[in-house]
């Protein structure tokens, strides 16, 4: 007998079993339903995606901490973090950076089935990879918000130094100098983390989780 995901809110349908063949999906007994109740708020991914540089760790950490102290489960997954061990077998051509993310909606998508919100910052270039994400989990569950500073701001901040090795051809494939980055075309959010104040980007993602239930309203 095979049982099937498809009573699983969050593994809405069969995923592809890739070389994994004569496995059985295993039902939780606590389920998503049951986390939720006891967390007190919903679950979700919130996909921070823009240039290196951008702001994207920076601001997930902030709304992270911000979800913490009001005790919310939340976890943040950052591209660097994750590069040193999960994903160290990859580097930057684009067939790594779509492994990159697959593996990192994958883990993305069994955090919000425990539950949990988890907010991760990747680069994440390619809108088709990011599409495939949010097909992963139901409706509603992936918040993609863009990041939206521009190349210059992000090349003159330039924290880590790599766009300087970038331009003087040190560093290859390097996002908005030598590989495409895709904006957007409707992400849940976009915030000017190029101009506008860290305060209010946290305010806004914030506000849009209130919005639309996934935490509680402040206050
Ligand atoms: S992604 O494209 O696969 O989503 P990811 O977010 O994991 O990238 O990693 C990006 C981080 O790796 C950048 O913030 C930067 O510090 C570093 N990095 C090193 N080489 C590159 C490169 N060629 N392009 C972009 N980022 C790079």
């Amino acid at each position: 007998m095979t049982a099937s995901p498809a009573s699983n809110p969050t593994y809405g349908a069969l995923t592809s079993h890739g070389n994994s063949t004569n496995i059985v999906w295993h039902h939780s007994t606590v389920t998503r339903e049951a986390r939720a109740h006891q967390h007190g708020h919903r679950s979700a991914i919130l996909w921070f995606t823009g240039l290196s540089g951008a702001g994207k760790s920076t601001l997930a950490n902030a709304v992270n901490s911000a979800l913490f102290e009001q005790g919310m489960a939340c976890y943040v997954l950052d591209g660097d973090n994750i590069r040193h061990g999960l994903c160290n077998d990859l580097g930057f051509s684009d067939a790594d950076r779509e492994e990159n993310i697959r593996r990192i909606g994958e883990v993305a998508k069994l955090f919000v089935d425990a539950g949990v919100v988890v907010l991760t910052a990747f680069v994440s270039p390619f809108r088709s990879d990011r599409d495939k994400v949010r097909a992963l989990v139901p409706e509603g569950d992936f918040i993609e918000i863009f990041c939206d500073a521009g190349l210059e701001v992000c090349e003159q901040r330039d924290t880590k130094g790599l766009y300087a090795r970038a331009r003087a051809g040190e560093i290859k494939d390097f996002t908005g100098i030598s590989s495409p980055y895709e904006v957007p075309e409707s992400p849940e959010l976009r915030v000017e983390t190029g101009t506008g104040s860290l305060e209010d980007c946290v305010s806004a993602v914030l506000g849009l989780l209130e919005a639309r239930g996934i935490i509680p309203q402040a206050g």
